[in-house]
């Protein structure tokens, strides 16, 4: 069984699909992370990133692997190095690539195989596993989304502005929305969620109440 998660950053997504995924014994992915350690690499190669083909270059031969919530890159741990304020803006004009979109959604495609899975990011509904059988989308105010944002930088002791905050954000969302190439957007057969008032392990529950009821049909 595939269950999908997707909505714009600071929704809950990836801490949600982790509980949802440990609390059915299902796989999870965050394929967020994959994205970022794309531009990470970007980042780390001084790769000139209006060069499309360059960008979309870069993925080849990389070995990205996530696994027990940590992303691999070449077999080491960059979980921690792809959170940053930099990787973060940088990742959204990464992920419009078609070349690397391309390369992350085979990757993505190959894990699913032969296990049950809760993948989490922008596509997952819409392009990646059109015919997955539980798909949700969740979405929260820009306000509870940008503080969730400060929190999880405070936590690694970078204290950035809310101010700043919100404009960083309302440009990825305006670059996940209006790409080319799979825009963030809820699949027709999406339930959506706003998880503004609601604590994630809240939403993890309600969301396992609705795969499980789907799973004894
Ligand atoms: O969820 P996140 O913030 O870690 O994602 C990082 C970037 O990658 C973000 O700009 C959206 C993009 N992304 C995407 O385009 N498709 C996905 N399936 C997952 C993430």
């Amino acid at each position: 069984m595939i269950v999908t998660i997707d909505g714009p950053a600071g929704t809950g997504k990836s801490t949600v699909a982790r509980i949802l995924a440990s609390r059915l014994g299902f796989e999870f992915l965050n394929t967020g992370a994959m994205y970022r350690a794309v531009a990470y690499v970007c980042l780390e190669r001084h790769v000139n990133l209006d060069d499309t083909e360059a960008v979309g270059r870069v993925p080849i031969g990389l070995d990205i692997v996530f696994r027990n919530n940590r992303l691999f890159l070449d077999g080491n741990d960059v979980t921690e190095a792809i959170r940053g304020q930099e990787v973060t803006q940088t990742a959204s004009l990464v992920a419009a690539n078609e070349l690397v979109r391309q390369r992350l959604v085979q990757l993505q495609r190959d894990v699913a195989r032969n296990v049950n899975l809760v993948t989490e990011g922008r596509d997952q509904g819409t392009v990646v596993f059109q015919d997955a059988q539980c798909k949700f989308f969740l979405t929260a105010s820009p306000h509870e989304r940008a503080l969730r944002r400060q929190r999880e930088l405070q936590a690694r002791g970078d204290e950035v502005a809310l101010d700043e905050l919100l404009a960083q954000q309302e440009l990825r969302d305006e670059r996940d929305e209006t790409r080319a190439c799979s825009p963030l957007k809820p699949a027709d057969d999406a339930l959506v969620i706003d998880t503004t008032p609601m604590s994630l392990e809240d939403v993890a529950g309600y969301l396992e109440t609705l795969v499980r009821g789907r799973m004894d049909h």
